[in-house]
């Protein structure tokens, strides 16, 4: 299949039929306390391009910065350790709200709780995040990973505690078996995404991950216009889109949303728009391993379809390009090192902007030289050896 851009929109802001309550401002406050619990935790940075924007033709552009997110390069963790926290919470009998890192990782906690087992699927960092949680928390972690996944990811879910491996099945297959396990060993499944009956854990992660999009919006000089969202089953989007919604109402900005073309599930479910979730099978072979799913999580589906606006499915090579600007920035703007996944959404706004065969995106975008652009670069360099020959030898370039 040739490799190329396509736009989907959605009008269905304002009709406002989804359950936002456990994506409000309030709730997000309260699970950034409770990240905050951790010592190292720290707001990660939002970076300003000002030159880039003006070389791009936009009129600000701001990108969240993940790599710094808690050592582990990635924004996955914020997910997994509030979806661990709660379920921990629950097992104690105490509020979710009452509970801390300290209380987690301590003897007393380890002592009523005795050993439990988590186990996930992932293509790299939302298993590094579970792996690293189960860790501090005194528990034990099982990781499987789709075929083809990095050595390095793999190395980094050991190195943080997991028993990890890698699998001859893609990312959904993978799922599966992950979810087989935890039944037949009664083991604590911590997926980020959902299915008709798995929902709590899910929805926690969700909420996790509120804490960056919380985080971005104190920062943000002004509202943004514009907030570009990539996706692989759409957990990230969802939070990040339905905290939006919670926090401007009818005024939020506006949401589009960037998947690679081999693993388009949102983009797809949005193009039919019926209420049917709709799959990609296969290898999906994306560079963009982060976003390599085939089948939408629900839970994210039923906000995006409220809170996002336009879904876009493109080349891989975008991810590259964005990888490669986001390095190397224009005049004096701080370099941001991110990897696939994360510079996504930043190198499919950048391509839009200056690809002449785009500018029909463009103008259906509304980007223009007066709006201000939030992007979340979701990861840095995971992938050490693919970040070097995409950065230094040019790999993956348009043809
Ligand atoms: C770096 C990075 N960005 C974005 C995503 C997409 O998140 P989601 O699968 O919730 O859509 C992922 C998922 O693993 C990721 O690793």
């Amino acid at each position: 299949m040739k490799e190329t851009f396509r736009l989907k929109t959605l009008h269905h802001q304002g009709e406002n039929r989804c359950d936002l309550a456990f994506l409000s401002m309030a709730e997000a406050e309260k699970i950034r306390c409770y990240h905050a619990t951790f010592p190292m935790y720290e707001p990660t940075p939002l970076v300003s391009l000002e030159d880039t924007a003006r070389e791009l033709g936009l009129g600000s552009i701001y990108v969240k910065d993940e790599s710094r997110r808690f050592g582990l390069n990635a924004f996955k963790v914020l997910g997994g350790s509030y979806a661990i926290g709660h379920y921990l919470a629950d097992k104690l009998g105490v509020p979710a709200e009452s509970i801390s890192s300290g209380m987690l990782t301590s003897p007393e906690t380890k002592r009523l709780l005795g050993d439990i087992t988590f186990i996930t699927a992932t293509d790299g960092n939302h298993g590094r995040g579970v792996a690293w949680t189960a860790t501090q928390v005194g528990m034990r972690s099982v990781v499987y990973m789709p075929k083809g996944s990095a050595k390095e990811r793999l190395n980094n879910i050991i190195a943080a505690g997991a028993d990890a491996s890698i699998t001859e099945v893609n990312y959904d297959d993978t799922v599966r078996l992950a979810r087989a396990h935890a039944e037949k060993n009664g083991w604590v499944l911590v997926q980020d995404t959902s299915w008709e009956g798995y929902e709590e854990i899910p929805r926690r992660i969700m909420q996790g991950y509120c804490t960056m999009g919380l985080e971005a919006l104190e920062q943000m000089p002004e509202k943004p216009t514009h907030v570009f969202l990539q996706a692989g089953v759409g957990s990230m989007a969802g939070a990040v889109a339905g905290l939006l919604a919670s926090a401007y109402g009818e005024e939020r900005p506006k949401v589009i949303i960037v998947e690679p073309n081999k693993a388009d599930c949102i983009f797809r479910t949005a193009e039919a728009d019926d209420g049917t979730l709709r799959c990609v099978g296969g290898d999906m072979d994306t560079i963009m391993a982060g976003l390599a799913c085939g089948e939408p999580c629900s839970l994210a589906w039923d906000i995006l379809r409220y809170c996002a606006d336009h879904f876009v499915s493109c080349p891989d090579y975008v991810a590259a390009k964005g990888m490669r600007i986001l390095g190397n920035p224009a005049g004096k703007d701080q370099r941001i090192i991110s990897g696939e996944s994360g510079a996504s959404a930043f190198g499919c706004a950048a391509e839009i902007m200056t690809n002449p065969q785009l500018a029909w995106m463009r103008d259906a975008l509304e980007l223009n030289e007066h709006v201000r652009v939030l992007f979340f670069s979701t990861e840095g360099d995971t992938d050490k050896a693919n970040y070097r020959a995409i950065v230094w030898d040019g790999r993956y370039s348009a043809e």
